[in-house]
Formats: structure tokens, sequence, C-alpha cells
């Protein structure tokens, strides 16, 4: 196992009713002016702004508002959330919504405390000294952004998406309240079932040797997940399970799921599929990082997994119930040619990602990037794009180049 250092310092305050007690925790917590960030609208039609601004109200904490983020936020809202919190020197801000006002509000916190351009952050120009404190309010379990320590914010201008991890940007209080996500559309659903299991596969893919406590959580919260998302594909209002996804999709990004794997001073995994799909979203807004995901993550298992067959071996068995056929003690009379132990590895192996992909569509995410509207001839901006974020070189499973990346977007058409 190798050295790690987890901090979830995020107080999460967690079940039914609790968006009725933002207002009490934050004046708790001494917080007296709070900026709230949220999206295009889900949160006023749903009534979810309307519960957060009176709890806020009846326990005396002033507040102004920021609408309008976009799934994959853009630094200009950003721009102008600082202006806004520098102005009405807030205490606190506080996303009401998913990762995309969850990101943008991050941004602003940081952007509130410094003089420059807050793009810079993300231009690896600057790094995060000050930040405001921040609190969320999640509607949609996906990003796990609530206690992350990352930010992903995009430039259009620039044509990128790029990433800010910093410590200080990990709310203080995040409040998780399942019955909001009950308003969620199918696909919404189903991308943020993706995006949590992406978040623990990157760490168990890490390339890193096997660590028995992090791969049963990894694989216990994969299990649960998946059990969940079918549950609530059919039955939308399903408490309990909804209840289950708000909590695996923190628990997948805080950092639970990587302790052990990660190489120390480095990331707790391998994040190429993220790197992947990020330029996916750069290239058009409108793609979901989930649904992006739900394609690069598979391309990107076929492509790498004979680096480390071992730990493809244990996410068949733990997460599907796939073993390799034993000649010694499986009845092969069926099967004519021979089958090696090479073989049953590789057909476990491919087993276990066709069952994988064949999850992510069956609740409606798309298996080719042609179904998100990329072509082949949109990966030289996928490449460019990659390079700037990424370097030549990235990935710890396997270190990838840019060809194989390429390759990778090839296989994926
Ligand atoms: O904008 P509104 O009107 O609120 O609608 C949203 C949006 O259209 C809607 N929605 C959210 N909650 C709802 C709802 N609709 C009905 N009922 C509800 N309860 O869902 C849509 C997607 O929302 P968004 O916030 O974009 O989703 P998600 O949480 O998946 O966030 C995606 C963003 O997070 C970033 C992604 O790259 C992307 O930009 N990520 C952030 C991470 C982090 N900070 O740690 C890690 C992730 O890997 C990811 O990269
Ligand atoms: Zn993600």
């Amino acid at each position: 196992m190798n050295n790690f250092t987890f901090c979830s310092p995020t107080k999460f305050v967690f079940g039914r009713g609790v968006t009725d007690h933002v207002g009490t925790e934050l004046a708790a917590a001494g917080h007296r002016r709070a900026l709230i960030v949220y999206g295009q609208g889900s949160v006023v039609r749903t009534g979810t702004l309307d519960r957060v601004r009176a709890s806020l109200d009846a326990a005396g904490v002033a507040h102004v508002e920021l609408g309008g983020v976009r799934p994959n936020p853009e630094i200009g809202l950003v721009r102008k959330g600082s202006e806004l919190a520098k102005h009405e020197d807030v205490d606190i801000v506080l996303p009401v919504g998913g990762g995309s006002a969850m990101d943008c509000a991050k941004a602003i916190a940081v952007g509130a405390c410094y003089d420059g351009d807050p793009w810079d952050f993300w231009a690896k120009k600057a790094t995060v000294e000050h930040c405001l404190p921040l609190a969320a309010v999640v509607t949609i379990p996906a990003s796990g952004s609530e206690a992350s320590n990352s930010c992903v914010i995009s430039n259009d201008a620039e044509g990128l998406k790029s990433g800010c991890t910093s410590e200080l940007i990990r709310p203080a209080i995040a409040f998780l309240d399942p019955e909001l996500t009950f308003t969620l559309p199918p696909y919404q659903t189903a991308a943020g079932v993706t995006d949590m299991i992406a978040h623990i596969m990157e760490r168990f893919f890490s390339g890193e040797p096997a660590v028995g406590v992090t791969d049963n959580i990894a694989c216990g919260l994969i299990r649960a997940a998946i059990d969940a998302a079918c549950i609530v594909m059919e039955d939308p209002e399903n408490y309990d399970a909804r209840a289950e996804l708000m909590w695996i999709g923190t628990l997948a990004h805080n950092g639970l799921a990587g302790c052990g794997l990660g190489i120390p001073g480095k990331r707790d995994g391998d994040w190429s599929c993220h790197g992947l799909e990020h330029e996916l979203s750069a290239v058009d807004p409108g793609i979901t990082h989930g649904a992006g995901l739900a394609v690069v993550f598979p391309a990107w298992m076929r492509y790498v997994w004979q680096n480390h067959p071992e730990r493809f071996l244990t996410f068949g068995a733990e997460v599907f119930g796939i073993e390799p056929v034993d000649p010694e003690v499986d009845d092969l009379s069926d099967i004519d040619e021979e089958i090696t132990p090479e073989r049953a590895v590789h057909d476990a192996v491919e087993a276990t990602i066709d069952e994988l992909q064949e999850f992510f569509v069956s609740m409606g995410m798309p298996s080719t990037l042609g179904e998100l509207g990329i072509e082949e001839t949109d990966i030289d901006r996928l490449i460019r794009g990659l390079r700037i974020n990424r370097g030549e070189r990235f990935g710890t499973f396997q270190s990838l180049t840019l060809d194989d990346a390429r390759a990778i977007y090839k296989s994926a058409l």
C-alpha cells in the first residue's frame, strides 16, 4: 500500500429535508452574507432555490444571487461572479446545483480573492493561495465536486476545458438531500452514475498494486451504484436508491476510493479518461461529461488492459462476477478450440469491458463518439487540447502518448 494523505474536511448534512437547514448551518458557522450560484433554471422550477432563500432568510443570512451557470461552466460567468462577490463582500459562496454550479462557485470563490484574471488558475499561471469558504446544495449526484479538491472550467475563446486542484476549494459543508434528485431527467441520472463509477475506476486502474481495503471499497461502491441505478431508471422517486446514489457520488470522489493506490505526491489515480473526455466537452460544450466518459472509458480499457490484466480480472470478478474459464474446473466439452490461460484471461477481460459498456448503454448512454457528434475531423482539435492540458504523455496505468490518445479516439468513432 502506497503512502497517502486523505483529507475530507467537508461536513455532510444528508437526508430528507436538509435543504431547509442551509440557513441554520451557515449561521452556526458564522456566515452572514452568501452568494448563491445556480444553473439554468432547474432549481427555480423545482422550488429548491426558494427553499434555500427562505432558509437563509429565517436564519438571518443575507444573500445575493448569480444564476445562469451552463453545463461545462465557462470562465466568463466566473469573472462576473468574482467581481460580484468582491463588490457584495460576501463571506461564503453557496452553489445550488450540480458539478457545473459547484465548479463555477469554486472558481468564483478563488477569483474573489485574486486581483488578476481568474483564468490564470486554469492556465497554470497562478496557484490558489486564498479562497472564500464554500457550501454546496447538491441537486445531482455525479461530479463529487461537493467534496473534491478540483474544479473544471471551460474557456470558449481558447477552446479549452481545464482543471484546477487545491485543498482550499473543498466545500466546508455539503447538503445532500436525495429528494432533490427526483426531478432529474433520465439522461442526467445516467450520466451522473457513469461519472461516479468513472471516478472510482480512475483510481482503481492507477497501475499501482492492489490494496485490499481500497479495492473492496471501490468495487462495493460500483456494485451499489449499478444496483441503485437500475432501480431509479425504473422508479425515479425511489428515495432509498436515490439516496444511495447521492452518497456514492460523494464517496467516489472525495479520495476514499483511492487511498494507497496513488503515487505519493501525484494524483490518486490515472485520470486519462477524464483528460480524454474533457477535450470532448471543450470542443462541444453541449456534450455531457458523463456521456463522454461512457464512450471514452471502455475504449481506453480495451487499449490498455494488457499492462495490468490482474486489475481487470479483480474488477471483473468483484463487480460482475466474471472469472476466466479454468479447464481444470469448468466443463469445456462444448468448446472446440483450445482455451489457453492467456485466452481465458483475454476473454474474461473482454467480457468485463463489454458488461460495463452494456450497463452504460442500458441506462441510455452512448457508446460511440459519433453519437456525441464527434467526427474523425475533430480529433486534431482534441489532441491540441490534450497537449495543452496534459502535455506529451499522461496517465499512470499506461503512460499514453498523444498518438495513443488519437488511436483511442479513433477506436471509439
Ligand atoms: O442548469 P440546470 O437548469 O440546473 O440543469 C442541470 C443541467 O442541465 C440539470 N439538473 C441538475 N440537477 C437537477 C437538474 N435537472 C432537474 N432536476 C435536478 N435536480 O442537469 C444538467 C447537468 O448539470 P451539471 O451541473 O452540469 O451536471 P454534473 O453534476 O454532471 O456536472 C458536470 C460538470 O462537473 C465537472 C464536469 O467536467 C462538468 O463540467 N466535473 C467536476 C468535477 C469536480 N469538480 O471534482 C469532477 C468531475 O470529473 C467533472 O469533471
Ligand atoms: Zn468526472
